[in-house]
């Protein structure tokens, strides 16, 4: 059972519930609470470990029956509250925010996988789009918004995970906020769903609701489908005699490749300005599958051309060629940079591979991306 602290004031439509603002002036003392969806996947790992060193309570949404993840998770952030709640049911949502009464709620549960998105578009659309709005209505709802009673001061500030996903076939390069999107793939029009929705809620209803719009960020936490981890999980197994061979897909694209760990501290900056701004995340630098590949093999002394094999199943019915952030505005007015450069990441993920591998460990065992 959670520590109810404040007084529940929220019910679902033509709700007279008091703002969170006018609940919290008496209780200024206490610590921040943050309500993160996607607890169980890699930024969500990250972010709650970040914002527990920041002195936050940290709840993170967890959705189904005997979900294992929640053990994984109970096991490895012990600090960590769980609620239940899904992004595809409303009420769940509301309930989840009356009880937790956070300050701040992130957004990162979605259905991530871009190729998974052509299997699944519809719940994709579901889940990465809709679950958006369901999470503003939630918060709305809860504080008691409406078109005509604006958010007070002390209001639940919410963080959305945008994509750079949104920018597909690519306008401009580098890609700034200012960029138009131009999504490939059900993901991407999802994100860019996502993305408008928040910047509606914060116009309509004055809520102080932020879009970062992240560029491919990664870590040894990364699930195995994404590229870089099957690439650092493949040099493993092959120099640990496992396997010969490592089949994937489209060597020539482009990404801007950082460090989950480093991305997380920039979400967290987008909530604590004064104004609700979007900003573009990530490193500037771009590199080619083929890269990838080359520093990966490199850092186990293997050659990756002796065993990579391209296979047609994992080209993706449309493409998005080359990435490129410019995240100045990011630099110049939260002070936020990337520490980590590719090559350092790459190195870590590999090595942390062979060293997972070798003692009888498996690549789930950091869970993967979630919803
Ligand atoms: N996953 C995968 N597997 N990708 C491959 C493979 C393969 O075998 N071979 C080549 N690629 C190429 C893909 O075609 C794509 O161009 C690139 O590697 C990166 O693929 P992913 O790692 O799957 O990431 P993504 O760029 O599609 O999307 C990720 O980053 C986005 C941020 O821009 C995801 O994390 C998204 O959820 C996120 O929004």
């Amino acid at each position: 059972m959670l520590p109810r602290r404040r007084p529940v004031a929220c019910a679902y439509l033509g709700s007279q519930a008091r703002a969170p603002a006018d609940r919290r002036t008496s209780e200024a003392d206490l610590s921040r609470r943050a309500l993160i969806t996607g607890i169980t996947g890699q930024d969500g790992t990250y972010l709650a470990e970040y914002l527990t060193t920041q002195g936050y309570e940290v709840y993170g949404l967890v959705r189904g029956q005997q979900n294992p993840r929640v053990r994984q998770l109970r096991q490895s952030l012990g600090n960590v509250r769980l609620v239940r709640g899904d992004l595809l049911d409303q009420g769940s949502l509301i309930s989840a925010v009356e009880r937790v009464q956070p300050d701040e709620v992130y957004n990162l549960a979605a259905i991530s996988y871009v190729p998974m998105s052509w299997q699944q578009a519809e719940l994709t659309g579901e889940v990465t789009g809709l679950g958006v709005l369901r999470v503003l209505e939630a918060i709305r709802v809860c504080s008691g918004i409406s078109a005509s009673r604006s958010p007070g001061r002390g209001q639940i500030r919410f963080y959305q995970a945008s994509s750079s996903e949104m920018f597909g076939m690519v306008r401009e390069s580098p890609q700034t906020e200012q960029t138009p999107f131009h999504p490939r793939s059900p993901y991407g029009v999802a994100k860019v769903y996502g993305h408008f929705l928040t910047q509606n809620y914060r116009e309509s209803y004055g809520m102080f609701a932020v879009s970062g719009i992240l560029f491919n960020h990664e870590s040894p936490r990364r699930g195995a489908e994404f590229v870089t981890r099957k690439i650092s999980l493949g040099v493993a197994k092959i120099k640990l005699g496992y396997e010969r061979q490592l089949r994937l897909g489209n060597l020539s694209a482009h990404r801007d490749w950082g460090f989950a760990g480093d991305y997380v501290t920039a979400m967290h900056l987008m909530l604590g300005q004064d104004e609700p701004v979007d900003y573009v995340i990530g490193t500037g630098v771009t590199h080619s599958v083929e890269d990838l590949l080359e520093h990966a093999f490199k850092v186990a002394d293997l050659d990756w051309r002796d065993h990579v094999v391209t296979d047609a199943a994992f080209i993706r019915p449309a493409e998005v060629d080359k990435l490129c952030a410019d995240a100045s505005a990011a630099r110049e007015r939260l002070g936020w940079e990337p520490k980590m450069t590719f090559e350092e990441l790459i190195g870590m993920m590999v090595e942390a591979d062979l060293e997972l591998l070798s003692s009888g460990g498996h690549a789930e065992d950091w869970f993967g991306d979630a919803w």
